[in-house]
């Protein structure tokens, strides 16, 4: 038989974010036939809302080692090394293959890549494009490659489930246009983001609520660090929650509260640039402290005379929405607070993407592929997305046609059988605002072993109350629900804190984390 009369592999990819699209891309490269579904339109995806940046060894004077020490040193030493050296070796032709692909990152006169500087990064490594319409940029660039290629696409198809048989993937159950639809696969890839809905204040669209980690679960597959959630320190309090990027700070922009006193360097000798979560905390307690009232994040020294010409040139996603809010940043501090922005955990994989389940595939931020630790670096989650996006697409055609699937090995968790139920006080009735305030209240960037436990029995009870879903919010309410679930009880498991897991009752250790070993693979 001739390789043209071989049936292709086939392949569904869920999401639509950068790790779908470049997966995609590449799978069909690869020689598989792809469908790649989403809920919404290809365009709607949390990679829109990237501003910062997208950061990668483009620079002579930067390193491999230099952003890999990085990675690793804001990960709170949870990273995993060999994961991170995947990402920062083949981050620069992921980045290149974007600008193949028509992504404009801004640059200087004379040609050379615009850098910008984020927090715990040791050099300006950050392309952007269009200021901080970075996301945006890529987005569109993808998406258009995705339609000018072969894969199919089906938009406002939601995903129900992942179909197991024989222990193996074997394609998905969607709905669409309110009619169940079964597609089947050798292969199935989840690119569906990640869990920000989960939280009363997040950075996230409506769209990220974990359906992809919810079908992996329910198909049996392992997860991992799901207590690491990180909180973005500054999301704007002024109308709808609106993301102001790290870049802001990179560019010198300082935090202070009500008295003007600059307060981040309390807690970190890097001050605003210090790690995400340190500084996260350090505003949520500066605004503890003064009795509920935002921190400021005062930008009026940038640009010089011309701050105001600076920042609607260097930041005009965020100008445009800061001024919508009546603020005038170029002449007064305006108000900031953390919000729920990026899951460091989830599904497990190894380093191409393959889950503990035969033919099942995570990517992007659905997927725990050990990069980010106990703390995401600024800007590595879209090199994430192209980086293992583009190794799963390469190899699930190949990965099909071997006569043993391949997958990840689960990481071993902790027992989580010595936490004493508390009575519950919450009595509220399930609805998704109930939820994401619990988890706000409870399991935010502060938890103790009584809130925990105040939060693992109410989501007990709300899931233990049967309700028929019937409309794809219900769907997603149940993906909610039994996410929280478990990153509740990945947070009680971890008694000590490190990186973004904060325990208030155990604030000075790492705690009896669960080992942290790379996941392997193996054949099955
Ligand atoms: C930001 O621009 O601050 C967000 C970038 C990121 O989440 O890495």
């Amino acid at each position: 038989m001739s390789a043209a009369d071989r049936t292709p592999v086939t392949a569904v990819v869920v999401g639509s974010g950068i790790a779908g699209l470049v997966t995609a891309l590449h799978a069909a490269a690869a020689g598989a036939a792809v469908t790649l579904v989403t809920k919404d339109v290809l365009e709607s995806a949390n990679t829109r809302y990237a501003q910062g940046g997208i950061a990668a060894v483009m620079f002579a004077e930067d390193s491999a080692e230099a952003h890999l020490a990085d990675t690793l040193a804001a990960s709170a030493g949870l990273a995993d090394p060999e994961a991170v050296h995947v990402l920062v070796d083949e981050g620069p032709d992921r980045i290149r293959e974007l600008v193949a692909l028509g992504v404009a990152f801004d640059r200087t006169p004379e040609g050379a890549f615009r850098r910008g500087l984020e927090a715990a990064h040791s050099f300006p490594r950050v392309l952007h494009a269009g200021g901080d319409a970075t996301g945006a940029a890529i987005e569109q660039a993808l998406v258009a490659a995705v339609r000018a290629s072969a894969v199919r696409v089906i938009e406002h198809a939601f995903l129900l489930d992942v179909v197991v048989a024989d222990g193996r993937a074997r394609g998905v159950e969607l709905l669409v246009d309110g009619r169940r639809m079964r597609l089947r696969t050798d292969a199935v890839v989840l690119a569906t983001g990640g869990a920000g809905q989960l939280y009363a204040h997040t950075t996230n669209p409506v769209v990220a609520t974990a359906d992809g980690i919810a079908a992996a679960l329910r198909a049996g597959a392992a997860v991992a660090d799901l207590e690491f959630v990180q909180f973005h320190p500054t999301v704007l309090a002024a109308g709808e929650p609106f993301l102001v990027s790290e870049a802001v700070r990179g560019e010198g922009a300082v935090l202070v509260d009500d008295s003007g006193r600059r307060f981040a360097f309390d807690a970190h000798p890097d001050g605003e640039l210090a790690p995400r979560d340190v500084v996260a905390r350090a505003i949520s307690r500066t605004i503890a402290r003064q009795g509920g009232r935002p921190a400021l994040l005062d930008a009026t020294a940038l640009g010089g005379a011309d701050t105001s010409g600076f920042l609607a040139e260097r930041f005009p996603t965020i100008d445009a929405a800061v001024r919508e809010r009546g603020l005038d940043w170029a002449d007064a501090p305006i108000p900031v607070t953390p919000a729920a922005h990026y899951l460091m955990g989830g599904v497990t994989t190894d380093l191409h993407g393959r889950t503990t389940v035969p033919g099942l595939y995570a990517v992007g931020e659905t997927a725990r592929t050990g990069v980010h630790g106990a703390n995401r670096l600024a800007s590595n989650s879209l090199l994430e997305g192209a980086v293992f996006g583009a190794r799963t697409g390469d190899v699930l055609a190949a990965d099909a046609a071997r006569s043993a699937w391949p997958v990840a090995v689960a990481m071993p968790t902790a027992p989580s059988d010595t936490v004493r139920p508390v009575p519950a006080r919450h009595a509220t009735a399930f609805s998704r605002s109930a939820l994401q305030q619990l988890m706000w209240e409870f399991v935010g960037l502060e938890r103790d072993a009584t809130g925990l436990r105040r939060a693992a029995d109410t989501l007990t009870r709300w899931s233990a109350e049967h309700r028929e879903p019937r409309t794809i919010a219900d769907f997603e309410d149940e993906n909610l629900l039994r996410v929280a679930r478990e990153v509740v009880a990945a947070a009680e498991r971890r008694t000590g804190s490190v990186g973004a897991h904060f325990r208030a009752d155990d604030p000075g250790t790492g705690g009896s984390a669960p080992a942290e070993p790379t996941a392997a693979v193996v054949a099955c």
